[in-house]
């Protein structure tokens, strides 16, 4: 066998020095599922729902820790992985209060919920042994249901290795482990940011929306690919939508610039787009009122009001300050109005810090 080959469910597979069996397998398609494993942050192990069987090994691995090597064989669905997997499901589900999985907001998106139907795991064989903390609902955008936490600590890397903000950790210890934000305080009062990175994180109900019970389930949305409108970095999102309307967004996996992350406004700031107080024509203000306008005499005003301006007290007298909001071919344009039409170069853009 040539030097980085591996053999797994049969089929021979190649892999580079330093991929574990998890990499490896999902270069050709085989898929070993996880929980606990966040692409691009060091693999922890926690939920062993990963675990393969390897020959010649002693215990079953888990396949997102452990290195391929050359020659190893590997079974990821044999009756020993599969039994191993089907206890982890139900030790999951024992730990937590998954019966209401009906109206659950995860539902229909919720990994776990996948894996229980996948390996045909109906209910819990095990007493709960889980703690129950009261359901976290004072944040202004993210809802903590520490009752369906799988503790899978994806959350934790999401908020300290992919957005860099380190505001939650694992607290506590054996059946009262919770994740808390630092000194178990509620998000609010911590260094939460409110990216809402650790929802999209969640595999399951535990982090969900403050608004999501109001809203349909993500499985029920179609997903439309879009930039974000907030600034000039350009993040690729993902909308979720239904009914003409957006339930939830997230980030674009695998994706530039953001890979995969947002900030507080293009994850939540959405409620803009179907609210009454929308400006949907021109405001000219007359006698101290503000009365509807058409676009061709706002217009028309600005164009008279620049021109008087600029033949009273010279072209210095007027100033620009485009949007960030704007895209940057508008940008370019102001600046071109300014510089080459007004002839001053007091033009500027509100994002240059
Ligand atoms: S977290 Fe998942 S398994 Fe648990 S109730 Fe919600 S949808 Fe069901
Ligand atoms: S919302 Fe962002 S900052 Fe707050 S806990 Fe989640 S990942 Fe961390
Ligand atoms: S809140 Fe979600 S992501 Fe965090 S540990 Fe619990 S299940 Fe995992
Ligand atoms: S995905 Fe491998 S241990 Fe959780």
């Amino acid at each position: 066998m040539s030097e980085n080959l591996l053999v797994i469910d049969g089929q021979e597979v190649m892999f580079e020095p330093g991929q574990t069996i998890l990499e490896a397998a999902e270069k050709v398609g085989i898929d070993i599922p996880t929980l606990c494993h966040l692409k691009g942050t060091t693999p922890t192990g926690a939920c062993r729902i990963c675990m393969v069987e390897v020959e010649g090994a002693r215990t079953l691995m888990a396949a997102c820790t452990v290195p391929a090597a050359k020659g190893m064989v590997v079974q990821t669905e044999s009756a020993t992985v599969v039994r191993s997997r089907k206890t982890t499901i139900e030790l999951m589900l024992a730990s937590g209060r998954h019966d209401d999985c009906l109206v659950c907001p995860a539902s229909g998106d919720c990994r776990l919920q996948e894996l229980a139907y996948r390996y045909k795991v109906k209910s819990a064989r095990f007493p709960e042994t889980f703690t129950e903390y009261p359901m976290e609902t004072v944040n202004p955008l993210i809802v903590r249901n520490f009752a369906k936490c799988i503790l899978c600590g994806r959350c934790v890397q999401a908020c300290r290795d992919v957005q860099v903000n380190d505001a939650i950790d694992f607290g506590y210890r054996g059946a009262t482990t919770k994740i808390v934000a630092k000194g178990d305080m509620a998000l609010k009062d911590s260094d939460c940011v409110f990216c809402g990175q650790c929802i999209q994180a969640c595999p399951v109900g535990a982090l969900v929306p403050k608004d999501a019970w109001k809203k349909p389930r993500v499985c029920e949305t179609e997903q439309i690919r879009t930039t974000c409108p907030y600034c000039g970095v350009g993040c690729q999102q993902i909308l979720h939508v239904k009914n003409k309307k957006i339930v939830q967004i997230s980030a674009a996996e695998n994706a530039e610039p953001n890979q995969g992350r947002l900030c507080v406004k293009g994850r939540f700031g959405y409620d803009f787009i179907h609210s009454d107080e929308r400006l949907k024509t021109p405001l000219i203000k007359k006698d101290g009122v503000f009365h509807e306008a058409t676009w061709d005499e706002a217009l028309d005003l600005v164009a008279s009001k620049f021109t008087q301006i600029i033949k009273d007290h010279g072209p210095d007298a007027v100033a620009g300050v485009s949007c960030a909001r704007s895209i940057n071919e508008d940008s370019y344009q102001m600046q071109k109005l300014f510089r080459g039409v007004f002839k001053t170069n007091n033009i500027d853009h509100c994002a240059r810090t």
